[in-house]
């Protein structure tokens, strides 16, 4: 079935980011761990992000309230009403969801909760949920958010946060725009599981680079030191042409992962999960014509990156002035490419040189 991908080309110079004095959204935030409230108590964290959780984002932002908080563990929805003031909080999202009037609810639990959590949501009447990435753990569960949310003509949104990161949407400038060229080649290296990280990856090359043709695991190159996620060795094919590779490696000495796109007048490098970005280019003067060489345009660290939560509200803050649908359907086919990547049998076959010897 093609589902429509209506607002989805979105383009952050494109969209109204400016902030107006409209109504406050009333937020219900579900799931009180790393990314809906402890990170912002990580010095590594708080470094590196502007804002770092959900908590501090709806709390900065001007459109929204943090109305209610939610965590099975009542430590921590005591701790962080005690930081956030919550009107209302608890350890059942069930009975926020039924008593309190609420327009966004935040899904920011384990992965396997998610689907429960946002079908109770919808059937409460919330209509605007944000779930935290990916949507689910398998793709059959995945396609049921999606499902439930077009019946109720609900609006969900992802954080795949790099979609709402300025710097990237400035990569994919440079990109559609050929400043450095045609795109030849994309080469990446990941770590920590496949659908955790690489799946981030996989969002942003359909952001970047369009509908993806096809993907393909290689051979003995899958393992589950992830645990559940597995770490695998892929290549895949866009629809325009453009190859890449991506490469499972240890996370303890590289960081979430870097991208390479490699173009025919220069380089764009993706270091640090993204958010080290660095342009290279062909020298003007160069009397060379096949060489590579190359020398810095002078775009280096995302500045943006540690605001791309807030930019994130603002986008749903403009989605829900305009009464228009939002569903990142996006996330489903992110969640599509890494289903058939995890089931596909290893697809290249090894070669047999015992009659070498
Ligand atoms: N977008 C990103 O870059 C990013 C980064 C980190 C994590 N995440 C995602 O965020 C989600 C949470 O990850 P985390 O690292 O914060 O995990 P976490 O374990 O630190 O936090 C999850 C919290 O959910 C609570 N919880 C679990 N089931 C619940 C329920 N039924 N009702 C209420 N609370 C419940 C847990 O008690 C815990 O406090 C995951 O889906 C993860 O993939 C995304």
């Amino acid at each position: 079935m093609r589902r429509p991908e209506r607002s989805m080309c979105i383009d952050c110079q494109d969209t109204p980011l400016g902030l107006s004095t409209k109504r406050i959204y009333k937020v219900a935030l579900v799931g009180l761990g790393n990314k809906g409230y402890l990170y912002e108590k990580d010095d590594k964290m708080v470094a590196s992000f502007k804002y770092s959780t959900h908590c501090q984002a709806i709390d900065a932002h001007p459109r929204f309230s943090l109305t209610a908080g939610c965590d099975i563990d009542p430590q921590k929805v005591e701790q962080a009403r005690f930081d956030y003031h919550f009107t209302f909080s608890g350890c059942d999202y069930r009975k926020l969801f039924n008593d309190v009037d609420i327009d966004l609810a935040v899904v920011a639990t384990s992965t396997g909760t998610h689907p429960d959590i946002i079908r109770y949501a919808l059937d409460a009447g919330i209509r605007h949920i944000l779930c935290e990435k990916p949507v689910s753990t398998d793709l059959a569960s995945t396609r049921d958010v999606f499902d439930i949310v077009d019946r109720c003509r609900g609006d969900l949104f992802v954080n795949y946060w790099r979609f709402f990161d300025r710097s990237h949407q400035w990569v994919k400038r440079v990109i559609a725009e050929k400043t450095l060229g045609d795109v030849l080649k994309v080469c990446c290296y990941y770590g920590k599981g496949v659908k955790n990280t690489a799946s981030h990856l996989i969002h942003l090359f359909l952001e970047y680079f369009g509908e993806i043709g096809w993907i393909k695991k290689l051979t003995g190159a899958s393992s589950h030191a992830s645990g559940e996620d597995p770490d695998i060795d892929f290549v895949f094919g866009t629809r325009s042409g453009i190859v890449g590779s991506v490469l499972h490696i240890p996370n303890d000495d590289y960081r979430i992962f870097e991208i390479d796109i490699l173009c025919s007048r220069g380089r764009i490098r993706l270091a640090d999960g993204g958010r080290g970005i660095e342009l290279f280019g062909r020298e003007s003067n160069s009397t060379l014509t096949n060489e590579y060489q190359l020398s810095r345009l002078g775009k280096s660290l995302s500045p943006t990156a540690g605001e791309a939560m807030f930019d994130l509200y603002s986008f749903i803050a403009n989605v829900l002035d305009s009464g228009m649908r939002f569903v990142d359907y996006r996330a489903l086919k992110t969640a599509e490419l890494l289903d058939h990547l995890i089931r596909e049998r290893e697809s290249t076959s090894k070669l047999d040189t015992s009659k070498w010897n």
